[in-house]
């Protein structure tokens, strides 16, 4: 009955907002054009339905096509302004924290933390990023972590053998890693009963429709308070150990040794956060790479080939380092590719901090913009044959046929993902280390499901094959 009540007067207070806005002020300013669809729920039905067919850009260009790149409509119960348009989207990006913010439903920032830095703002958001990105870096990869994520790649699979979960296999890898770069840790009995819980907390994020009324959220909570207490296990050992003049070289070391003395509750939604941030997308970029890799042979054959010659410069089992990484021209335009056709963050949310002028329309104060990376990763104009995965199209130039910032898969601004490097080195070393030690066929018995772009299984099983490699090396 509660239930009932309370989400009545949610639609009861909706739909007055929405004439509200529809009849004041609306008319006023000059809204980019567009369909608010039916009261509260808008235009939630058709995007959630366009996902669920083959090709879920219908929603999208259908829009543009009628109202153009910038266009109005209602999902998840606000109005939203979509935009498709690279410079647009730029103009988000760089404006964040003056004239747009980020904003997340209370729902997630409890499974965030209130310190985790895609919720901060200003000044404290700066310092934080800076930081991050500096822990990220490329000296920083080169110099410490390259090691360990050849070491724990080539680790995960060497127990490979039969028919194998690529997603799942993606995840543990990429949870290991998270885990030894943030606080030294190496997979063991302890990552593994915290990999249990993490995974518990993921499955949050994903009931953002009912979030109240879910025992998946309520799990997920739960799921939370125990990780925490386990990271601030971590965190006051660390410190103790800081203060005796132990140190280690990673991200924990750097919060722990900064000036602005933050608590335990920071340092540990700080690293729960990092955690959430690189666990989907690297893992979903990981096994989309395989699939997109084995559509399309002439690509894989070429890859398998780069990477061939590098194993053939070195011994078996001798690690990759900075300089093989460095050449490996077509591996990187097959990362780009990937990113690009895959789309994990198909865009960002933000809300305008007041009245903002584009392109000739107002984006209303308080309203909710969405810029759309995908619409423009999948435009004709910007790329030739959008649709098409064709890594050789990096080759030539930028990729795109348009000049200007139209490649956006990181983001951009003062929210640039800090692990836009990471990301693509580990991705790098995944396909040496698979291509160079396996041949595989898709098993396709698993249950289907929707990725941004992509339909695909869920868990991508594999049946792999060890390749030959004694011939490859020349020892
Ligand atoms: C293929 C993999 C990845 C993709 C496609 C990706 C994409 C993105 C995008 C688009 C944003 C911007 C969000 C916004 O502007 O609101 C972002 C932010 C972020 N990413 Fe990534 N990311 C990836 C991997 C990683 C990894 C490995 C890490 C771990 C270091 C990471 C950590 C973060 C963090 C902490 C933020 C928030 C930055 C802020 O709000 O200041 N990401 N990511
Ligand atoms: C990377 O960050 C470190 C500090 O963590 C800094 O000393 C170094 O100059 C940075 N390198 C680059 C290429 O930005
Ligand atoms: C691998 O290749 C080498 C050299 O071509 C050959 O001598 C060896 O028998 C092969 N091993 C297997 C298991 O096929």
């Amino acid at each position: 009955m509660a239930v009932f009540l309370y989400s009545l007067l949610f639609v009861v207070f909706s739909t007055t907002l929405f004439f509200f806005l529809r009849s004041s002020r609306c008319r006023r300013l000059r809204l980019p054009p567009g369909n608010l669809g039916l009261p509260f729920i808008g235009e939630t039905l058709q995007l959630i339905s366009a996902y669920k067919t083959e090709n879920p850009e219908p929603f999208i260009d259908e829009r543009v096509n009628r109202f153009g790149p910038i266009f109005t409509t209602h999902v998840f119960g606000e109005p939203t302004v979509f935009s498709a348009d690279p410079e647009t989207n730029r103009f988000i990006l760089q404006n964040e924290g003056k004239l747009f913010e980020c904003s997340y439903p209370a729902s997630i920032s409890n499974l965030l933390g209130r310190h985790s830095l895609l919720l901060m703002k200003g000044g404290l958001h700066k310092r934080m990023h800076s930081l991050t990105m500096s822990f990220a870096n490329s000296s920083i990869i080169k110099d410490h972590l390259l090691v360990d994520i050849d070491r724990l790649i080539r680790l995960n699979l060497d127990s490979w053998s039969g028919r194998v979960f690529l997603m799942e296999e993606a995840k543990k890898i990429t949870f290991e890693l998270t885990v030894k770069q943030l606080m030294s840790f190496d997979p063991g009995e302890w990552t593994e009963s915290l990999r249990k819980e993490y995974v518990l907390v993921i499955e949050g994020f994903f009931t953002v429709a009912l979030p109240l009324f879910s025992g998946t959220y309520r799990r997920a909570i739960k799921a939370r308070t125990k990780v925490a207490e386990a990271l601030s296990l971590i965190v006051r050992q660390r410190r103790k150990g800081s203060e005796a003049g132990e140190r280690k070289n990673d991200m924990l070391e750097a919060l722990l040794a900064g000036d602005d003395g933050f608590s335990d509750e920071q340092i540990v939604d700080f690293l729960l956060a990092l955690l959430v941030a690189g666990y989907e997308t690297t893992s979903t970029i990981m096994t989309l790479a395989v699939k997109f890799l084995t559509e399309t042979p002439l690509a894989l054959a070429q890859l398998k080939e780069e990477h061939d010659q590098i194993r053939a410069r070195k011994s078996e089992t001798a690690a990759l380092e900075w300089s093989d990484y460095k050449s490996m021209p077509f591996t990187q335009c097959v990362v780009y590719e990937t990113l690009r056709v895959a789309n994990i963050i198909s865009g960002i949310f933000r809300r305008a901090m007041t009245d903002i002028n584009i392109k000739g329309y107002t984006i209303p104060k308080g309203w909710k913009v969405f810029a759309s990376f995908r619409a423009v990763h999948l435009d004709h104009d910007h790329f030739k044959d959008a649709r098409t995965f064709n890594p050789w199209r990096w080759q030539s130039n930028s990729g795109a046929t348009s000049t200007g910032n139209v490649f956006t898969p990181f983001g951009g601004g003062p929210r640039l993902c800090p692990g836009y490097e990471l990301a693509r080195v580990i991705l790098s070393v995944f396909l040496h280390q698979l291509v160079t030690q396996f041949s595989w066929v898709p098993a396709e018995d698993d249950k289907l499901v929707f990725f941004p772009t992509t339909r695909t299984q869920k868990r991508y099983p594999i049946n792999v094959q060890r390749r030959n490699v004694t011939k490859l090396c020349k020892d």
